[in-house]
């Protein structure tokens, strides 16, 4: 079975344990009755004779080789030394009820993993070829695994049609081809800091099983999140019975991402940016640094700038992160692409779900594009999730939608008083007031009443701090 990363680069899984028997038919059925309940998973050959086991080899190597020394030990023999001469590389188990001692030394100094001395029907053989078989089994499922994350992150599954995220795809491709140590997500809510991070990590590591370890350092507190992050020795502390690896540790070769960095104690910032500089780390109670070769992406949706002049946020640690800045837009913000998404999560949960792909009536697509969706792309993928679910219709009527997002009519009546009320506070001009300009306006004047201070401004507008800097940014709006 291939597992489809995209139409052009299939990454395939071998999903079968091949096994290869030297040996004569007595040997074969012990061998094959000892996989009778995988028996789909297993593909077995046998041969009697050494050359033409090793002329299969031209089409295959095997995952597990059995050689019957008891019955074709001058085959097995032969096989072996032009096997490891060709320098192929394969689990070997060798097996004779009754072998001399000099047979095994000879099997095992050429590079067999393991001799059984033992009848070919017998508890240890099944032991052998069952272990063999689970640690090939677990190998599959991590790679199945890794398949389907490179196949669901890859950056074709991202839907990036529109200006904004044009440009943050723009980055993730650089960065993709020039692996940078650090990178920082930033963005509300929802915007797809998670999945970016993840683009990152599939698209610098394709084909290959590096790690992906991630820690929401805001779930974890703050006494544990050290060790968490470094590791432990035995006895560092009263708790630690054994010596732990650290998830720095565990995501060398890979990413660790360090979501709601915003969160961190100020200590560990200091030993976060001291690790990231040096590429160097030491488990609490440790006495010896250990080199790390791990990719920091860091995300938050708290405003970090605001953190830094706060003293909350480590200035350095912060310009360190920030190498590489990446900011997420609000859904509201995407434009086409809100539709998109719609569309794409329709699909998505209908195929879940073994439904119907419904369609949008001309209402719901425009309610879509001009709902604020606080909650951004997640809030979108949950209302379409459960539109799929409970809706039966074959179009999706804009009073469904509005239900599935718990909207009441008396909320939208609020909305419009507000709005009048808005109307008069402003003072519309004659010839009328552009959007953008009102929203210039409209900025420019909640920041006089505040006398400058961002936060309070960006209270009153119902915006984070960030978006408000963009806002302020984009109009060119002077605070003096
Ligand atoms: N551009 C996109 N294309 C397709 N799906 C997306 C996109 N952006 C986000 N999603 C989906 O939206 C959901 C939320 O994304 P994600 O978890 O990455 O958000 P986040 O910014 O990390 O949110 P939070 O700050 O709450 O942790 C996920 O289920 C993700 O699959
Ligand atoms: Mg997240």
């Amino acid at each position: 079975m291939d597992i489809k990363r995209n139409d052009e680069t299939p990454f395939s899984v071998e999903l079968k344990f091949h096994v290869l028997v030297v040996g004569d038919p007595p040997v074969e059925h012990a061998v094959r009755m000892c996989f009778t309940k995988h028996f789909e998973s297993i593909d077995l050959f046998c041969t009697d004779s050494g050359t033409t086991a090793f002329d299969s080899f031209s089409k295959k190597t095997p995952d597990l080789i059995v050689l019957d020394m008891e019955s074709r030990r001058t085959h097995a023999l032969k096989f072996l030394s032009a096997f490891f001469k060709s320098g192929e590389q394969c689990n070997i188990i060798a097996i004779a009820e009754k072998p001399s001692i000099e047979d095994v030394v000879k099997c095992v100094r050429m590079g067999v993993n393991e001799f059984i001395a033992a009848n070919p029907n017998s508890q240890k053989l099944r032991e052998c070829l069952s272990g063999f078989f689970l640690k090939w089994e677990k190998k599959k499922n991590g790679a199945i695994f890794q398949a389907d994350q490179q196949n669901t992150f890859d950056l074709h599954n991202i839907i990036s049609g529109c200006p904004q995220m044009q440009v943050v795809m723009d980055i993730v491709q650089k960065i993709i081809k020039r692996p940078v140590v650090t990178v920082l997500l930033q963005g509300e809510t929802g915007t797809g800091k998670e999945v970016i991070a993840r683009c990152l990590h599939y698209g610098t590591h394709k084909n290959e099983t590096s790690p992906f370890v991630e820690v929401n350092c805001s779930a974890i507190p703050e006494n544990l999140l050290e060790a968490e992050l470094f590791g432990y020795e035995k006895g560092a502390f009263t708790d630690a019975k054994f010596s732990k690896k650290g998830l720095f540790e565990l995501a060398d070769g890979g990413t660790l991402f360090l979501d709601e960095i915003g969160d961190m104690h100020l200590l560990l910032q200091a030993k976060l940016l001291k690790a990231i500089e040096e590429k160097k780390i030491r488990r609490l109670g440790g006495l010896k640094d250990i080199s790390v070769n791990t990719r920091i992406i860091a995300a938050t949706n708290a405003d970090l700038e605001k953190l830094v002049e706060n003293s909350s946020f480590r200035k350095d640690l912060y310009y360190r992160l920030s190498v590489i800045n990446i900011y997420l837009p609000l859904l509201q913000e995407r434009g086409e692409d809100i539709l998109e998404l719609a569309k794409f999560f329709l699909e998505k949960h209908s195929a879940t779900y073994a439904l119907p792909v419904r369609k949008l009536s001309p209402a719901a697509e425009q309610f879509i594009q001009q709902y604020d969706w606080p909650g951004n792309v997640r809030e979108l993928q949950y209302v379409i999730e459960r539109v799929v679910v409970l809706g039966e219709s074959t179009v999706i009527e804009l009073a469904e939608l509005k239900s599935a997002l718990c909207i009441k009519e008396q909320d939208i009546q609020k909305q419009h008083k507000t709005a009048n009320g808005w109307e008069r506070a402003i003072g519309i001009p004659r010839g009328g007031l552009s959007l953008k300009d009102s929203e210039m306006y409209l900025i420019a004047e909640i920041l006089k009443m505040t006398k400058g201070n961002k936060t309070h401004a960006s209270k009153i507008l119902g915006i984070s701090r960030p978006r408000l800097n963009r806002k302020i940014e984009e109009y060119s709006i002077s605070l003096g």
